[in-house]
């Protein structure tokens, strides 16, 4: 299969690696040249413009960072990629976005899928990621061997149309959101407290933050962000993504954990790993104490 892959950022670049390991053409392109080296010297061939990179494409997979980057893409993508193209958008949108993307490619000839991931760069990197596949019936098994080449296989489930998997992302998203801000204003509380830090992880850990708590408790204790898997910005676009696609539900703790990324992205933190949040509510709670 010939397969132009668009967006080789943290998680593009890792997934676009695995293409090489089938039987594939590989064609990548990234917004900001100098990104494809890896891949080139793996056997990818990189384009210099997305009407090159999608030319003659049997399948064309964006991973860019949000809807208003794909809404730029994508009608370059279409004025230039064959008729019946298989569209695989992985980039996380809203369900309306993906609604919408739909409508696009069926006007102009192109076959859409919604299929986001979960995990991050390290599953990313081993091809385990969780594909949650949204597309019309016909569309499924074209899909499927593609998307199980970064996917892991029993976690590479179709659940539903197209806007059915990125509604279900925005759910997962919006958990781990609302967990992290949840776990800085825990430490927070705890700082205003005068309760050690270290203690309260270890209470913490064995209870409902277990899961973030693991995950990041070493950047925590180094107070360093900066090797970021899934960074501050890209999580304040998913809060707001849920907010939006739910406005009149009142989602109140999201919009709570929106503004405190926000926030968090205001003190600089914006290309930080997500857990800077959990990091800079903990601290905003001990400069507040002093
Ligand atoms: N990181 C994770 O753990 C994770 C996990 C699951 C899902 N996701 C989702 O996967 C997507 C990619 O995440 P990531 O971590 O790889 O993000 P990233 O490292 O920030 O990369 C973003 C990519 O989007 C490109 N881009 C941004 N705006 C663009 C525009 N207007 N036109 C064209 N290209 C544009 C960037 O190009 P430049 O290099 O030119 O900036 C880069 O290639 C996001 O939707 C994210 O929410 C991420």
């Amino acid at each position: 299969m010939r397969v132009a892959f668009l967006g080789l950022g943290r998680m593009g670049a890792a997934m676009a690696r695995h293409v090489l390991e089938g039987e594939n053409e590989l064609v990548v392109w990234n917004r900001t040249p100098g990104r494809a080296g890896e891949l080139v010297a793996a056997g990818a061939k990189e384009a210099r413009a997305v009407a090159d990179a999608v030319e003659g494409a049997e399948a064309v997979v964006l991973m860019l960072f949000g809807p208003d980057s794909v809404r730029e893409v994508l009608p370059e993508v279409l004025d230039h990629a064959p008729s019946g193209v298989l569209m695989v958008n992985s980039t996380t949108v809203g369900p309306l976005d993906a609604k919408e993307f739909g409508r696009l490619c069926e006007e102009r000839g192109a076959r859409y899928v919604d299929a986001p991931v979960t995990g991050t760069v390290g599953p990313a990197t081993q091809g385990k990621l969780g594909v949650l596949v949204g597309c019309r019936d016909q569309d499924w098994e074209a899909v499927r061997p593609l998307v199980e080449l970064w996917g892991d296989p029993a976690r590479v489930r179709r659940v539903g149309d197209i806007g059915a998997g990125s509604a279900l992302k925005l759910v997962v998203n919006q958990g781990i959101g609302v967990v992290a801000a949840g776990l800085g204003e825990t430490l927070r509380l705890g700082a205003v407290l005068g309760v050690d830090r270290d203690l309260a992880l270890d209470l913490l850990s064995q209870g409902a933050y277990g899961w973030v708590i693991t995950q990041k408790r070493a950047m925590l204790e180094a107070g360093d962000f900066s090797r970021a898997q899934f960074s501050v910005d890209l999580l304040a676009k998913d809060l707001a993504l849920a907010v939006d696609a739910a406005r009149d539900a009142g989602l109140a703790v999201t919009q709570a954990a929106l503004d405190d990324a926000r926030r968090t992205i205001a003190a600089g933190h914006a290309g930080e790993d997500y857990s800077a949040i959990i990091g800079h509510l903990a601290d905003e709670g001990e400069a507040d104490s002093h």
